[in-house]
């Protein structure tokens, strides 16, 4: 909302450097969960609006400067990105605040974070090195070099639109691809201010396009045009799926993080203070609106009721309220239909006969306003076979599950179809070694939660994914292989046969 006029900021699409509308100049409502208002007005973008990103994203791959840049330069110009991040990180952290609900108390710190992910693949494009292979055919030279895909279609979510970009385009720029970005529907603002930081840092003209717009109109035009390489999505597992589908269709390659519901096994000997708010950071951060959220909470029979009764002395502080706010602990639900998704959830949870021991209902209270708000929400009683043991809530509703031993701790992280983290709570060593290698998990983390690092693989076992981002090795899930022969022969021998 632009509040000098009271009238709703009006975004464009970002396509071949030029900042223009949908080809059928449509636009769509982008709302302010803390308000439950709109504030800003996104192109509608469809077919022909991909079409043209691609086919800019395509020329720019092929002709022009960027595939002339050395690796080096293309370095150089991932870093300058990284510091007019870091510049503009306040600027941006306010738009996602407004647009998603998240807290400014986290994202002015993410925000600044994210340039590590420009520095990091930045400071790796000029050290992709192929190699000399030993040639077993006389007078042969072999060797590999490493080559980019193409055309990047990235598909993001709208839980951590800014971040979730980062891990896809800082490495495929770095590898020499381009992109284009087609943001959520319900947080697509943040994406198109940060163009204007790619418009500045000097990127070619194609290099990175955003088309705004829904799933059907905009996403699965672009997984489907023929001249996109690689489809990079993050999301649900049903939309990734049909995603792998129609992929599948074009024989192209896919990466994809799709989301989980990650045991956090807390155990009688663990530090009962930190593992109490490793159950929080868990679930209540971010208002559990986050793929790695340790949604399923496991705690040893022993000490059972005396960590439920802290954890819920804990939780019932937590502030809720303006995300704008410092002192803010758990915001809004970002749009409605997840709002009323997470309220479907704990209707299904209590007809499942959990035990509600906190929250458990929309938020009345007066700071929560009109906006979209859920009472952090803590049930007892879970058996692992319910549906709020083995669906994704994606919000702060936790189900406490209790366990005898190792071995059905074990036994009951693993029983999801999901397999993107867990987190483990104990003192002792050999404990969390073997939990670290028996949970079926991308990530483990043991006496903490949510770390994530641009330096460290990152992905899901089993329905939470295909491949990993984050870290050197995965800049390879945006290069292809090619190997050259290059003969010394003087004369080609007997051509009837294989050389
Ligand atoms: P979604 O997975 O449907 O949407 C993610 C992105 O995919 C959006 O940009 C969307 O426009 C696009 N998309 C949707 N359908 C598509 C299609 N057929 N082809 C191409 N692109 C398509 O997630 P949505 O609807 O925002 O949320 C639904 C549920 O997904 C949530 O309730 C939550 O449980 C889960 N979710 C999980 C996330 C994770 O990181 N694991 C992130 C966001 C949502
Ligand atoms: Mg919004």
């Amino acid at each position: 909302m632009d509040t000098a006029t009271g009238s709703l900021i009006q975004y464009k699409l970002y396509i071949d450097g030029q900042w223009v509308d949908s080809a059928s100049g449509q636009q769509f409502e982008s709302y302010n969960p803390y308000t439950g208002k709109p504030w800003a007005l996104i192109p509608r973008g469809n077919a022909e609006d991909v079409d043209r990103a691609v086919r800019a994203a395509r020329k720019a791959f092929t002709t022009g400067e960027w595939p002339k840049l050395t690796p080096s330069k293309r370095g150089a110009l991932l870093r300058k990105l990284g510091d007019l991040i870091a510049d503009k990180s306040k600027y941006l952290a306010e738009i996602e605040v407004r647009d998603n609900g998240k807290l400014l108390a986290e994202m002015g710190a993410q925000t600044a974070y994210m340039a590590q992910w420009y520095y990091y693949y930045g400071g790796l494009a000029d050290k992709i090195e192929g190699s000399v292979i030993p040639s077993d055919k006389p007078d042969t030279f072999n060797y590999t070099r490493f080559e980019p895909l193409g055309v990047i279609g990235a598909i993001i979510p709208w839980n951590s639109p800014l971040l979730l970009t980062a891990w896809k385009l800082a490495p495929a720029l770095a590898a020499g691809n381009t992109m284009v970005i087609k943001p959520s529907e319900y947080t697509s603002a943040s994406l198109l201010e940060f163009m204007k930081i790619i418009e500045q840092t000097g990127f070619p003209a194609g290099v990175v396009n955003v088309v705004t717009g829904f799933g059907p109109e905009a996403g699965t035009p672009l997984v489907e045009h023929p001249l996109v390489a690689k489809i990079a999505f993050t999301g649900s597992d049903v939309t990734g799926q049909k995603i792998y589908e129609a992929a599948a269709k074009g024989l192209k390659r896919v990466s994809m993080e799709l989301g989980g519901k990650s045991p956090n096994i807390v155990f009688d000997d663990a530090e009962i203070d930190n593992a109490v708010k490793g159950a929080i950071s868990g679930i209540f951060a971010a208002t559990g609106q986050t793929c790695i959220a340790g949604s399923r909470l496991l705690v040893q029979q022993s000490i059972h009721d005396q960590f439920v009764e802290r954890l819920v002395a804990f939780a019932k502080t937590a502030r809720m309220g303006d995300p704008m706010s410092l002192d803010t602990q758990v915001g809004p639900v970002t749009n409605l239909p997840q709002f009323n998704k997470v309220l479907k959830y704990i209707d299904i949870a209590k007809s499942e006969g959990v035990r509600t021991v906190l929250g458990g209902a929309k938020a009345t209270r007066p700071e929560c306003g009109d906006g979209w708000f859920v009472e952090p929400t803590i049930f007892t009683g879970v058996k692992n076979s319910m549906r709020i043991a083995q669906e994704e809530v994606f919000g702060p509703v936790l189900a406490v599950i209790p366990f005898r031993d190792e071995e059905e701790a074990i036994a009951i992280g693993n029983d999801v179809v999901f397999g993107l983290a867990a987190g483990v709570w104990t003192q002792n060593m050999r404990r969390a070694f073997l939990m670290a290698d028996k949970l079926q998990a991308g990530t483990v983390w043991v006496n903490t939660y949510r770390a994530v690092s641009f330096l460290s693989p990152f992905g899901g076992y089993k329905r939470s994914g295909l491949g990993r981002e984050n870290g050197q090795e995965m800049i390879k899930e945006y290069l292809q292989t090619k190997s050259v022969w290059i003969s010394t022969a003087k004369e080609v021998p007997n051509p009837f046969i294989m050389r």
